[in-house]
């Protein structure tokens, strides 16, 4: 298979084909992903919490994202590596410059930042400067605090209509991918419909044009709870392998998630 680039992902969306990721933070880990055919690997912020055993990921540092960034791309051939600019990393856009650079560097394809359209000017400079972002909506982990807990996302009319409007606003400032994270299925397919870039849901419904699950609850080995949105793969088939393609095949034939792990 060749490379995956944003264009490939795009061109998915545009066939109706599943987009399958996944989180990695390590080589050996991102090596059996890319080689199982994995679209994307996330090195996420949420390494916080299942490496580091911390509350949330508000600790995790542009060091830690850049190591394990470096780590991750040692295992990759093809799949396309998108890497978190951790809390308080992009406050101005200053900051976002001099920290999405280093984890360009480290590997990464491209780089995740949590929020809204108080962000539409550091992605516009961003990607004026050859470095391409995804955005992320709905429940934002570095913002647990603001919402006081983890909670799901827009259920109020017009907190979705206006998550609608960000996801817009992010677009059009230029982001190719957008992660969007526990907000009701019906919002998760409304904004995939409004937007022409790739959506990638987790505890977002069937409905956008992919998914993505924190490695170790995919594995069943998270040292924390098991989300409502995850599914523990590794139970249903007994090896490692196995799982990531049994998660690979659910999420193509539109069978993962299933109603059980959607939020109404
Ligand atoms: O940090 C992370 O793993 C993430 C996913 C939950 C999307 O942002």
């Amino acid at each position: 298979m060749a490379k995956i680039t944003t264009s490939t992902l795009l061109k998915m969306k545009q066939q109706g084909e599943k987009i399958t990721t996944i989180t990695a933070y390590d080589a050996s880990f991102a090596k059996l992903f890319d080689q199982a055919g994995i679209h994307a690997i996330l090195i996420g912020d949420s390494l916080g919490m299942v490496l580091q055993g911390q509350e949330d990921t508000l600790p995790v540092t542009i060091e830690d994202m850049a190591y394990h960034t470096k780590s991750v791309r040692r295992g990759v051939e093809k799949t396309l590596i998108i890497s978190d600019m951790p809390f308080m990393s992009y406050a101005t856009t200053e900051q976002a410059y001099e920290n999405a650079t280093k984890l360009m560097q480290a590997g990464a394809n491209i780089v995740k930042m949590e929020g809204g359209r108080w962000l539409t000017n550091t992605i516009k400079g961003l990607v004026e400067r050859g470095i391409p972002v995804c955005g992320h909506l709905g429940l934002t982990p570095q913002s647990v605090n603001v919402f006081g807990g983890f909670k799901v996302q827009g259920r109020q009319e017009q907190q979705a209509l206006d998550m609608i409007e960000q996801a817009k606003e992010l677009e059009q400032a230029g982001i190719q991918l957008l992660v969007l994270e526990c907000v009701p299925a019906i919002l998760g397919k409304a904004i995939t419909k409004a937007v022409s870039i790739p959506t990638i849901g987790i505890g977002a419904g069937k409905d956008t044009d992919g998914q993505i699950l924190v490695m170790h609850d995919a594995l069943g080995i998270s040292c924390s709870y098991m989300p409502k949105f995850s599914r523990n793969f590794l139970k249903d088939t007994g090896d490692i392998k196995k799982a990531i393609a049994l998660y690979i095949d659910e999420v193509s034939r539109g069978n993962f998630p299933a109603d059980e792990h959607i939020f109404k």
